[in-house]
This record gives C-alpha cells, sequence and structure tokens, in this order.
C-alpha cells in the first residue's frame, strides 16, 4: 500500500500509454497518486485525470518556471479548483534558482501571493525548492503563518529539515535517494520522524536507480521505497502504510 504525493502523468510522455502506467502503478501496490499543476493548464489537465482515474487526486499551482506568466485572475481560478472535491493543494509552488526561468522577484512575488491564497482556502501547499534554500525558509518564517505542506524532492541539509519541521511541514523524499552520489539525503530520509515522511517519483523525472535515464512512473514509488526502508532498517509493508497514512492526514484524502 503505496502513495506517490508528487507525479505529473499528464506530461505528453505518457499520452500514449497512460491506462497502462495507471495499470502498473496499482499492480505495484500504488493506491493513491497526486497528481501536481505547475502551470493553469497543466493544473486543468490534472483536475481531468481525478475524473478518468479513481485513484489519482489534484494539486493546481504555479511553479516558480511559470512566475512570469501569471495573470491576475489565476488566483481566483484557482480558489475556485481548491473547492473541488479531487484537488487536494496548491502546488506546486516555490522558488527555482538553479534555471531561474523567471525572474527571483517575480517567483518570489507569485509564491507568496499562493501562499496566502492557500491559506485563505484552508489548504496544504506543495513546495518546490530548487537551490533556492535561504529564501524559501524566510518566505515560509514571514508568510507562511498558519499553513502546512510538504516540502517536495526534498535537497536541503538536515537542518534545513529539521527547521521546517518545526513549522509543521512534512518532507518528502523522491529517486534521487537511490543514485550512487545521493550525499547527505540518504541520513535525512532515515531521519526524517516517519510521521513526517512522504514518497514520491515526481515522475517523468527524477527517476530512480537502476532506471535512472528512462521516464520514471508511479509505479516506482516502490523502488524509492524499498531505498528509504532500507536506510531506517524497517520493513518495506510499516513504511509504505505509515507515508501512505501521512499523504492521506495531510491531505485529507
Ligand atoms: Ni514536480
Amino acid at each position: 500500500m503505496l502513495f506517490d504525493s508528487h507525479a505529473h502523468i499528464d506530461d505528453e510522455r505518457f499520452d500514449a500509454d497512460r491506462d497502462e502506467v495507471i495499470a502498473r502503478a496499482l499492480e505495484n501496490g500504488v493506491t493513491g497518486i497526486i497528481n501536481i499543476g505547475a502551470c493553469m493548464a497543466s493544473s486543468e489537465r490534472s483536475i481531468k485525470l481525478t475524473e478518468r482515474y479513481d485513484c489519482v487526486y489534484a494539486a493546481v499551482g504555479n511553479h516558480p518556471h511559470d512566475a512570469k506568466d501569471v495573470q491576475d485572475g489565476d488566483y481566483d481560478k484557482l480558489s475556485e479548483w481548491l473547492g473541488m472535491p479531487k484537488v487536494v493543494a496548491l502546488g506546486e509552488i516555490g522558488l527555482d534558482y538553479h534555471y531561474d526561468l523567471s525572474p527571483r522577484e517575480q517567483q518570489q512575488k507569485i509564491f507568496i501571493r499562493q501562499l496566502d491564497v492557500a491559506r485563505q482556502m484552508r489548504m496544504p501547499v506543495i513546495i518546490h525548492d530548487r537551490e533556492s534554500h535561504a529564501d524559501i525558509l524566510k518566505i515560509l518564517k514571514t508568510e507562511g503563518k498558519g499553513l502546512t505542506g510538504v516540502l517536495h524532492c526534498f535537497s536541503g541539509s538536515l537542518e534545513m529539515a529539521q527547521e521546517v519541521l518545526k513549522m509543521g511541514f512534512y518532507i518528502s523524499i523522491a529517486g534521487p535517494v537511490t543514485f550512487k552520489n545521493a550525499a547527505k539525503l540518504p541520513d535525512i530520509a532515515a531521519a526524517v520522524p516517519l510521521e513526517r515522511l512522504l514518497l514520491e517519483t515526481d515522475c517523468p523525472y527524477l527517476t530512480p536507480h537502476p532506471y535512472r535515464g528512462q521516464r520514471n512512473e508511479p509505479a516506482y514509488v516502490r523502488i524509492v521505497a524499498e531505498r528509504v526502508a532500507e536506510l531506517r532498517k524497517m520493513e518495506l509493508e510499516n513504511l509504505a502504510h505509515a507515508t501512505t497514512d501521512n499523504v492521506r492526514r495531510l491531505f485529507s484524502i
């Protein structure tokens, strides 16, 4: 019983075999998938997927890459979508200083506005943080009051993990924990309190070892789970159960 807490199966790389991908996920014990919006169009596609597949839930939001394209009316649209029964979070939102596809000031502004929407709608947030750890922490401390959510595909330090845990956030571990050059991530995956840990694929990206380089898919959340169970010296079944309970609690599923 696993849950892929972060997937992008609306991606065109799944257009040819989406039904098979979902079937393989179910065969591998994946009981649920949250499909994540990254812009208004993919958020809408995310909602459509929840209508087609029982096991799929949606998050809606604008990724920092797309911050430059966000329009004033989009915030109302997000609020409206967040009222739908299978829309479970606002995300993914945050900062990306690796690609810098939108100006940093714009990324910060859009991030803060979307945190406001989440607070008004009493919904959890899904946070993307790439090479922007200090600003993410700063903004969550000043603008994140009363919010909960998850730092997805966590890539910060153990100290940062402890800070966001203290603020009530969850930590989600993705495929990089299986990489040979995983550095500090295995230690963090072992240290996060079990009741605050989520697992994800972020498919079609971040494919775990030994499939690295190929397309990722929700069934591979099992590989992430196996590695994290090994690191935590616990049974896969117990880890799967606990992390699935966490997803259901955080996102009220
Ligand atoms: Ni993502």
